[in-house]
């Protein structure tokens, strides 16, 4: 086995096109009924990062075959201690080792670039679980992700549900991401989840404005199309609530709806419900090829799981993060 670093942006398309061959072989063995992935803008999607962050990949081959892939997000700003891997082997080439060299090298890398963490995430059930667990991984972050099959909505229910608001609210769906005079107040109303882990990767960190354009700039640039429906406070113009979704270029058919949130001082007035409902009605006009969306929220976060049990979502995967410190990992991972 031979392992190399890999930068997917000059790569070949041959190459590109093994990445793909394997992922959808290793989605097909591990989460069967997945959507697979296409090719549609998947360079940049592996290799496109944020401004201040830095992305760093290697292959395993085996007879000049790929056999296996680490991708490394080298995140920046407050979250700069950590590095997030990204890890898989082929199904026919599993047992083998090429998963403990792989993570070993992008640990050693890590701990080069004074990370002080590698955090994983990882669908419970799966062998990589155990993978991770026998490498010294601490199980962090629990998140549920549920799925909706648009051929079994009701769209006038969805109708009714997205009108249903409090007096003094309303509701604006942005494709692209909020406009420019809206980016302070949404940046304000996305810190009241700042902690808030898992599955966010593409779209935190950073709240304030400047960094809300850079990471809509890098999603784009990824082949993720966004789009955010905004519940707006009509006296103050202030943004009451927000939800986030996009649409990737390797698979869009599914679409990924991350942060749901209400400012608390305007809980109680039907924003969540109503704005996930107005983004369903508008996303059905604008992207009729999309089947199912995909969202996720904390095990605990009741009001969220009863918003998405309203809509029709049905629990789909437990998803983990998985981290280790890497002041012991590097040392002991190929000999573990
Ligand atoms: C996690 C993964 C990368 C491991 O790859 P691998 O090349 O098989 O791992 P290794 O051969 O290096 O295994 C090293 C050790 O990890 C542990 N391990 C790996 N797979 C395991 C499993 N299924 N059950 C229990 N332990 C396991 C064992 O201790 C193993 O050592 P051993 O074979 O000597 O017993 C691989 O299972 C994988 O690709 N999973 C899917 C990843 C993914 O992203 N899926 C996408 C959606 S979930």
């Amino acid at each position: 086995m031979r392992i190399r670093e890999w930068n997917p942006a000059t790569a070949p398309d041959r190459e590109i096109d093994a990445w793909l061959r394997v992922f959808n072989a290793v989605l097909a063995a591990d989460l069967p009924g997945e959507p697979l992935w296409r090719h549609d803008r998947l360079r940049e999607y592996l290799s496109v990062a944020m401004p201040g962050e830095r992305r760093a990949a290697w292959i395993a081959e085996v007879d000049g075959e790929l056999v296996g892939y680490v991708g490394e997000l080298l995140l920046g700003y407050d979250l700069s201690g950590t590095a997030v891997i990204e890890l898989f082997t082929d199904p026919a080439h599993r047992r083998t080792g090429v998963g403990r060299e792989l993570l070993a090298t992008a640990a050693e890398h890590a701990a080069a670039q004074h990370r002080q963490s590698v955090t994983a995430e990882v669908v419970e059930g799966t062998p990589t679980a155990e993978f991770y667990a026998a490498r010294g991984f601490a199980r962090t972050v629990v998140e549920e992700s549920s799925l909706l099959d648009l051929s079994t909505v009701d769209w006038d229910r969805i109708g009714g549900l997205a009108g249903r608001i409090g007096a003094g609210y309303h509701i604006e769906n942005y494709p692209g991401g909020p406009p420019d005079e809206l980016l302070a107040s949404y940046a304000d109303a996305k810190l009241v989840i700042r902690h808030t882990p898992v599955a966010d990767v593409e779209w935190n960190p950073g709240f304030e404005a400047d960094r809300l354009r850079d990471s809509l700039r890098t999603l784009r640039a990824r082949g993720l199309r966004p789009y955010v429906a905004v519940a707006l406070h009509t006296a103050s113009g202030e943004v009451a609530g927000l939800t986030e979704l996009v649409i990737p270029a390797h698979r869009p058919q599914r679409a990924d709806q991350y942060d749901t949130i209400v400012v608390p001082a305007h809980r109680g007035y039907g924003l969540g419900l109503a704005m996930k409902a107005r983004m369903l009605a508008d996303l059905r006009a604008a992207e009729p090829q999309v089947r199912e969306v995909q969202t996720w929220q904390a095990v605990e976060d009741e009001p969220m799981l009863r918003v998405n049990a309203v809509l029709g979502f049905r629990p789909d995967h437990l998803w983990c993060e998985y981290e280790a410190p890497l002041t012991s990992l590097p040392r002991n991972l190929r000999t573990a």
